[in-house]
């Protein structure tokens, strides 16, 4: 695997979810493999569990880990070609990847879409851009159409649930006061497709995700309909696809309480983290034992160590 975008780069889903499981069951057991190697990570945007699981994992593969803030740390960049550099940016994209690529053997990057312009967080340029100039792999730390680490921390949490064949999985949007991406709810509809599950996703008119990601899973506008039954829940916030990057409603009618969880099958509870108590969902799903939103986090260490492996290898 040269570079790891989306879940699509990966030679076998099932393979990259039991290697996580391998990894976690013995988390040192490749810990040679990345001596004498370095991971650099370059964060354009704030993180937490990405930030501090991909330098975890990255060092139980024995790998030295850099990592680099440049939302206060470094040169603002310029991505545009034969542009004269005379505002604020300093550095180019082209000198940028060229030399990080001569520090670290493998560059993760977190880019987070503007929300503003469609097409250009589409054409996820950043990621692109030092794509094309990098000369080792890259590794999307969540940009701005998708958050493939995400999603297999999310398909390693999945395999460790007692859940009936083909579970009942619903990803529901719930409210927000800032405009929020779509990455985790592509990455989470996108890993889904490789599960045998009755899979569905609600949310409210006007917040469909792109329909190319979500093709013919059934898309339902009623959250209490689509949470009967459910096995597991995975709430998340995303702005108007359509009406890119618009906040459309600001009510609470679509937060996760214990009384919409009664709807569900006694469901799992799942979110990405991090989350606004009692805006998001509200304390007693968070703090209720059917909540798995912990060890999501904590399979982030061993579905980036899997990732990176690969990257490796
Ligand atoms: N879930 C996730 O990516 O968390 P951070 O934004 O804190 O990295």
């Amino acid at each position: 695997m040269k570079q790891f975008l989306t879940l699509d780069d990966l030679t076998s889903f099932d393979a990259q979810v039991k290697l996580a499981q391998k990894i976690k069951a013995d988390p040192y057991q490749f810990e040679t493999i990345g001596k004498r190697k370095t991971l650099g990570l370059l964060f354009f945007n704030p993180s937490l569990r990405t930030r501090l699981s991909t330098q975890k994992a990255g060092r139980l593969l024995g790998m030295d880990v850099m990592v680099m803030n440049f939302s206060n740390e470094a040169w603002a960049i310029e991505y545009e070609n034969e542009t004269i550099m005379e505002g604020l940016r300093s550095e180019h994209v082209k000198e940028a990847a060229q030399v990080v690529s001569q520090y670290c053997d493998v560059v993760g990057i977190r880019a987070f879409a503007t929300l503003t312009d469609k097409d250009k967080d589409e054409s996820e340029q950043v990621l692109q851009r030092f794509i094309e100039h990098a000369t080792v792999p890259i590794l999307n730390m969540e940009s701005a159409t998708a958050h493939p680490l995400q999603a297999l921390a999310d398909a390693l949490t999945l395999s460790e649930l007692s859940l009936p064949a083909k579970p009942k999985v619903v990803l529901t949007w719930a409210p927000h006061p800032k405009a929020l991406p779509h990455a985790v709810g592509n990455s989470f509809t996108r890993m889904m497709q490789h599960l045998d599950a009755d899979f569905i996703i609600a949310n409210p008119k006007g917040y469909d995700l792109d329909p190319r990601i979500t093709k013919n899973i059934p898309v339902i506008h009623n959250q209490d309909e689509a949470l009967k039954d459910a096995d597991v829940v995975y709430a998340k916030n995303w702005s108007s696809y359509e009406q890119y990057g618009q906040i459309l409603r600001t009510d609470n009618t679509w937060m996760l309480t214990p009384e919409k969880m009664k709807l569900t099958n006694n469901a799992a509870f799942m979110h990405c983290l991090p989350i606004r108590r009692n805006v998001v969902v509200s304390d007693g799903v968070l703090d209720h034992p059917t909540s798995k939103v912990i060890e999501q986090a904590n399979n982030r260490t061993y579905a980036a160590a899997a990732v990176l492996k690969n990257l490796l290898s």
